[in-house]
């Protein structure tokens, strides 16, 4: 393979340790679709001639058909996916072939292949977690007034409703595929022409197939271009924010199925049984979703792992950035779209919610904000009125509203009636009309402009 200067072949370890052809195989449509837009400019540049641009558009379609129908024949001891290809382009159209790696080095070939790739996934991945904010979005209007306990610390906090919670998520997938869209756009550079690390001495139009190859522009060093996987980084940190917000979710999902809570209903759809237990019906998809960051997060401590210390420029190392990557793709991809589908599957349950509303006292703040707004008390002595009151109904085992309004007085003399009209979860609810906040009507807008801003 490696022509006059080996007279001796790899041993055997060698081979193995060496080749990537097993899974960098999966680089093929770029790896031709570059090769066709290097083998183009080679011609309009006078390089090769226009009958060898044609042989060997000719034979790599060629190529490409026998990937597709499973034909080709992948050899380990050509190594990798360049080499594979390039080998059976000279075996079927000969000399022609032996021309196309001119001016080019399996350096700036393999991230071209591997930045067309993951413009690719990133692209797949923006319309997936799209589907999941539209399916988001559909449930928080669906849900818009229905009322649920918010929490903090798992605590019994405030009411909510239930489309609030949901439009939470649609912030978050928001700022996620921002963070994936700067990496598309930085990614977005065409490092094909840098050869080997120091540029070529044939005339090659880097612009060209840059252009053509759907880039915004030629990478501007030689050596970076060749030596960098930060494009690569970028996408498994972003990725791996993702993969962290949709576990929390995921964690809900499971929490919310549990009998504890049975806040919502999953359809035979996305659960699995028991091989035991006949009554089961296990959240299985929502836990995996939970569990994928572990590998987004392996892959990104992997690749940088991998990279740090690594002197200028291309080094073997490197190789070493695609198996991490296509898994982290792969589990991204599952993760989002089996979120969009449990989000679509999902039933609420409002009964249920209602009594989780009836314990731990959701609507204290109303109270105490009354006694501010009605009695005109310092915000700190009225939540100790509220506390006493809240210690009270405590050791008589009843909720806030449940307590008369002679055991409210006998805290604070100068409570009325008026005071039980705040206390219900949905007069909780429906005051929160702060920009942001989790009234109805304001959970509408949102739902609105986030279809407007974000679908
Ligand atoms: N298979 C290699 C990779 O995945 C291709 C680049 C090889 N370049 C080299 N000089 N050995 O990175």
């Amino acid at each position: 393979m490696w022509g006059g200067r080996f007279t001796g072949g790899p041993a055997e370890i060698m081979e193995k340790i060496n080749a990537s052809i097993g899974f960098d195989k999966a680089l093929y449509k770029q790896d031709i679709q570059g090769s066709l837009a290097h083998s183009d400019m080679l011609a309009a540049q006078g390089v090769i001639a226009a009958e060898d641009r044609d042989a060997i558009h000719r034979g790599l379609k060629e190529i490409q058909e026998e990937i597709e129908a499973g034909k080709f024949d992948f050899k380990t001891e050509l190594e990798d996916i360049h080499m594979n290809v390039e080998a059976r382009l000279r075996e079927k159209i000969g000399d022609p072939g032996a021309r196309l790696h001119t001016g080019r080095s399996r350096n700036d070939q393999v991230i071209t292949d591997v930045r067309l790739w993951l413009r690719d996934a990133l692209d797949g991945i923006d319309d997936l977690m799209r589907d999941l904010q539209r399916a988001l979005l559909d449930k928080a209007e669906q849900y818009a007034d229905t009322l649920m306990p918010g929490y903090t610390h798992l605590q019994s906090a405030q009411p909510v409703t239930f489309g609030h919670h949901l439009m939470a998520y649609v912030e978050m997938v928001a700022r996620d595929r921002g963070r994936l869209a700067d990496c598309r756009k930085r990614l977005n550079e065409c490092p094909l022409g840098a050869a080997a690390l120091a540029g070529t001495s044939f005339p090659i139009d880097r612009h060209m197939t840059a252009k053509s190859l759907g880039f915004d522009g030629p990478t501007r060093n030689s050596m970076d271009s060749v030596g960098s996987r930060d494009f690569i980084l970028e996408f498994l940190a972003a990725g791996s924010i993702h993969a962290v917000h949709l576990s929390r979710l995921a964690e809900e999902i499971v929490m919310w199925m549990s009998d504890r809570f049975g806040f919502v209903t999953l359809s035979d759809a996305f659960t699995t049984g028991s091989s035991i237990m006949p009554q089961k019906k296990n959240p299985d998809a929502a836990e995996l979703v939970r569990a994928k960051p572990g590998r987004l997060l392996g892959a990104f401590i992997s690749v940088s792992t991998m990279m740090k210390g690594l002197p200028m420029t291309f080094c073997k190392d490197m190789q070493e950035d695609k198996e991490p990557l296509f898994d982290a793709v792969e589990s991204l991809t599952l993760a989002v779209a089996a979120t969009a589908g449990m989000v679509d599957d999902m039933t609420a349950r409002p009964d249920r919610m209602m009594d989780g509303l009836k314990q731990g006292f959701p609507t204290a703040t109303d109270l105490a904000d009354w006694l501010v707004r009605v009695l005109g008390l310092p915000f700190r002595d009225a939540h100790h009125v509220t506390g006493a009151l809240v210690a009270k109904a405590e050791s008589k085992g009843v909720d806030l509203a449940d307590l008369s309004i002679g055991e409210m007085q006998a805290v604070e003399k100068r409570i009325t009636d008026d005071i039980y009209s705040v206390l219900t979860p949905a007069a909780s609810v429906a005051s929160r009309m702060s920009f942001g906040g989790t009234a109805p009507a304001r959970v509408r807008e949102a739902v609105a402009a986030a279809r407007k801003d974000y679908l």
